[in-house]
């Protein structure tokens, strides 16, 4: 199977080339960069030399067509026309921008600050976490790879929605995330001597992944749930953790929340319910999954406030990103789920 990826010279497209450089089932044909065309992989990813002996190309849509599935890895809006037309070109494509992850186009006028041109095209693409959606993607043309911290956290309270635990108004996203997160571009805000160090809270109401969390728990829920959602970046390269308050709306006891947890993921070749009592690692943390698609997931219940905290940890690059997309395009093609995939995480980081 040949495949293409658009937008492979940044941070999420080079860890989508390490994964589909020793995938078994895929030949890596096209890779686009328009400031890099020609230049050879390893320039811009040392860590891929010996693995990949290809040169970037230009972003050239009518030679894309000869794949057939073509990863998008580029800023949101940037993506948008790029899809349309390798959709309508009859090729598989997996999005990992935010272009056609909301079902509703008013809310791309409200996160996004534009109009989305293709709004039919809303509804045919597939939200791609395969632990919410894997019999949906199995048929999908086009799949929109999750927001990386929407997708943590989205893990880590699904069981809850599902099982109608908890309060659907008032639920506290908490997170904190790396700086790859922001992507390859430099900018003042993330220079290093500007950076390093940092706990930063930034879009303290209103991020952007608001949007998608709310949309894929009000699914699982079948009602209008509403999130609050609050980012800070912190002194990682790769890495998210997702504390995740809620307010229970029933008795339950951690016995019976082991039940719900191990219900939903039964099986899930990349969740890991983490909750212990003895070791160096009782609850999730994302030093223990960066490398991997796991997604680390751990609870516990503060009797006297009501409070649930789910908490959830991942590599923002893999299981946040390129990991999930993989997964995807391994579920889309009948491939076996985890190929691509088998790394265990790295440490010490
Ligand atoms: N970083 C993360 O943790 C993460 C996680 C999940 C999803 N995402 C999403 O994945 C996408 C890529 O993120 P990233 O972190 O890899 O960003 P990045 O490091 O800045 O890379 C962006 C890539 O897009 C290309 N590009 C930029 N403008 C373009 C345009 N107008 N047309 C075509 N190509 C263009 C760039 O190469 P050229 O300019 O050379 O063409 C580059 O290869 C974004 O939509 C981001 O929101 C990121």
């Amino acid at each position: 199977m040949k495949v293409g990826v658009v937008g492979a010279s940044g941070y999420v497209g080079g860890e989508l080339l390490r994964l589909l450089s020793t995938h078994p089932d895929v030949e890596l044909n096209m890779v686009t960069s328009r400031t890099y065309a020609g230049e050879y992989v390893h320039r811009i990813h040392p860590s891929l030399k010996g693995f990949i002996d290809l040169t970037f190309s230009p972003l050239n849509i009518d030679k894309l067509t000869e794949n057939d599935l073509v990863f998008t890895s580029v800023p949101h809006g940037k993506a948008l026309e790029i899809v349309k037309r390798l959709y309508d070109a009859g090729v598989k494509v997996i999005d990992l921008s935010a272009d056609y992850r909301l079902k509703n186009p008013k809310a791309y006028v409200e996160y996004y600050g534009y109009e989305h041109p293709y709004p039919e095209m809303l509804l045919k693409s597939v939200y791609g976490i395969p632990e919410l959606h894997r019999e949906e993607i199995r048929n999908a043309r086009l799949i929109s790879s999750p927001g990386c911290m929407a997708v943590t956290s989205l893990l880590g309270l699904a069981p809850l929605l599902k099982n109608n635990l908890v309060d659907t108004k008032h639920i506290i996203v908490d997170s904190k995330i790396g700086s790859s997160g922001a992507g390859g571009k430099p900018s003042a805000s993330t220079h290093h001597a500007m950076r390093a160090g940092v706990i930063r809270p930034y879009k303290p109401v209103k991020h952007r992944h608001t949007a998608e969390i709310e949309q894929e728990l009000s699914i699982i829920a079948k009602e209008d749930v509403k999130i609050s959602m609050t980012p800070h970046a912190v002194d990682l390269v790769r890495g998210i953790l997702c504390t995740n308050h809620t307010f229970l709306t029933k008795e339950v006891d951690i016995q019976q929340l082991w039940k719900i947890y191990r219900g939903m993921y039964k099986g899930e070749p990349f969740i890991r319910l983490i909750r212990d009592t003895k070791g160096i690692y009782k609850y999730p943390d994302p030093k223990f999954v960066v490398g991997s698609n796991f997604c680390d997931i751990g609870f516990d219940i503060d009797e006297k406030n009501n409070r649930l905290v789910a908490l959830s940890a991942s590599d923002n690059l893999m299981k946040g990103a390129a990991g999930s997309a993989i997964q995807c395009m391994n579920i889309v093609q009948g491939f076996n789920e985890s190929n691509g995939l088998k790394y265990t995480p790295f440490t010490p980081v």
